[in-house]
């Protein structure tokens, strides 16, 4: 028996209360309190569950592994059962088509639904044609209801579901509009609850905002097993998937994917790396070896310093977290007495592809020392080292894999804070030690 209580929700940030009032008592927001019809469960239908012992519980660790290996990697080797994940990204990055990529896999033992708010079945089979994927057990539905989905799930007894995307999907219990913090709440509970008492997976598409953060409530992170961002530059056809949680692996993993016009592909390290360092000769350019998760990739800076007469001068970087740019900018304007208080500063890394690893911040340096004194080294040469606000170099994580990484493609210049273990020795590996960045600003004005 289920009985119905009043209740009143924010429409701001999902508050609860018994009885309404013109100010949200946790976030402080103006006429915001929903009057909403919840139903409740008698407490009789509650049915209890002892706890397990730990001792006789086995774990099942079947992962659904999809059509991109690197994807696979991401996730700490492929879907696991009963998980619930998240993937968000920019409109237009391509989140739709990499979910529709994945659905025949699957699909190979049991029917999958795509429930999407936003595109109609007829424009997903149109999109899935074009990418060829095989439409065998797969099921597409045009709702914004939860409601919906769920009486769909219990219909057909899909093995996995998508929702694109969590702000179009709504809950008729709540008043607000999709979107808002309490309808992604709660449709995304209740998306989560369905999933692990099936033991499906479930990926949730999700937008993000101009910030760059995921819409919605923060707890929507928290709710999931795995958040996934698809990120890249819009011009560029070269895309990164990067998690940041993952409850079953690394949760720093990153994976390159390519847009053409059938979809997406996987990217091979020669593909990633072709052209790269093509124009180092050119001043304000300089090379590294990022390490991202257990992935290890090359990567270009460019750097542009220019005199203005503004009374503002511009700060314009892209693929490089903008206070850690300024922050490089101002050790780099103190500590090698360069005077960029009259000067634009441009930084930007290849494919526009955010480079979060701290390692590059030698390279940042680099390529505007390089810049400002229009001055290249004769062969191609990597920086490998965390900067600190003295100016001091630090040493980089796994210092040894990225050089042996560099020798087998060929390269043996570095720029690096400690001297590499023996192994090195004979490797023909040409190594200088910079401690400090002023010893830098003496490579480039010697
Ligand atoms: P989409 O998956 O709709 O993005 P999202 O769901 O993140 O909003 O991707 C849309 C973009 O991808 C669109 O600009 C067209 C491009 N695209 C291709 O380049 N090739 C393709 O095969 C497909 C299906 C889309
Ligand atoms: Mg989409």
């Amino acid at each position: 028996m289920k009985k119905s209580k009043i209740d009143y929700l924010c429409r701001e940030c999902g508050f609860s209360s018994i009885q309404w009032s013109g100010k949200c008592p946790a976030c402080g927001s103006w006429d915001a309190l929903d009057r909403v019809n919840i139903m409740e469960k008698q407490k009789t239908s509650l049915q209890r569950q002892p706890p397990s012992k730990a001792e006789g519980l086995s774990v099942k660790n079947e992962r659904i592994k999809t059509n991109f290996s690197n994807f696979n990697n991401v996730l700490g080797g492929g879907i696991v059962s009963g998980s619930s994940i998240l993937l968000s990204g920019e409109p237009g990055i391509g989140k739709s088509t990499l979910l529709l990529q994945i659905l025949p896999e699957l699909a190979k033992s049991n029917s999958v639904i795509y429930f999407s708010g936003e595109e109609i079945e007829e424009q997903l089979v149109d999109r899935a044609r074009r990418v060829e994927i095989n439409l065998n057990n797969i099921y597409f539905k045009y709702t914004p209801y939860l409601e919906n989905i769920a009486e769909d799930v219990e219909t057909l007894n899909p093995g996995a579901l998508i929702v694109d995307s969590i702000q179009t999907i709504q809950s008729t219990a709540i008043p607000s509009s999709a979107g808002t913090i309490s309808q992604v709440r709660e449709c995304a509970q209740n998306l989560i609850k369905i999933a692990k008492e099936r033991n499906v997976p479930l990926i949730i598409i999700g937008h993000i905002t101009k910030e760059g953060v995921i819409a919605g409530p923060k707890t929507l992170e928290h709710m999931v097993d795995v958040v996934l961002y698809l990120e890249g530059d819009s011009q560029s056809s070269l895309k990164m998937l990067r998690t940041t949680k993952n409850r079953f692996g690394s949760s720093s993993e990153i994976a390159f994917l390519q847009m053409n016009e059938k979809g997406f592909k996987e990217v091979s390290d020669n593909e990633l790396e072709a052209g790269l360092g093509e124009f180092s000769h050119l001043p304000g350019t300089s090379m590294t070896m990022i390490l991202e998760g257990s992935r290890l990739y090359l990567a270009e800076i460019q750097a542009l310093i220019s005199p203005t007469f503004s009374p503002y001068p511009r700060r314009v970087f892209s693929g490089v977290d903008f206070n850690r740019a300024l922050q490089l900018l101002a050790v780099v304007d103190r500590r090698c007495g360069l005077n960029l208080a009259r000067s634009d500063v441009y930084i930007s890394t290849t494919g526009n592809l955010n480079i979060k690893d701290r390692s590059a911040d030698l390279a940042i340096i680099a390529a505007l020392l390089s810049s400002y004194y229009e001055s290249t080294p004769d062969k191609m040469r990597f920086y490998l080292g965390e900067v600190g606000l003295q100016g001091e170099v630090r040493k980089v994580p796994q210092l040894e894999r990225r050089l042996k990484e560099l020798l087998k493609r060929g390269y043996k210049e570095v720029i690096i804070p400690e001297e590499p273990n023996l192994e090195f020795k004979n490797s023909g590996l040409q190594v200088k030690i910079i401690k400090e960045i002023r010893g830098l600003k003496k490579v480039f004005t010697s």
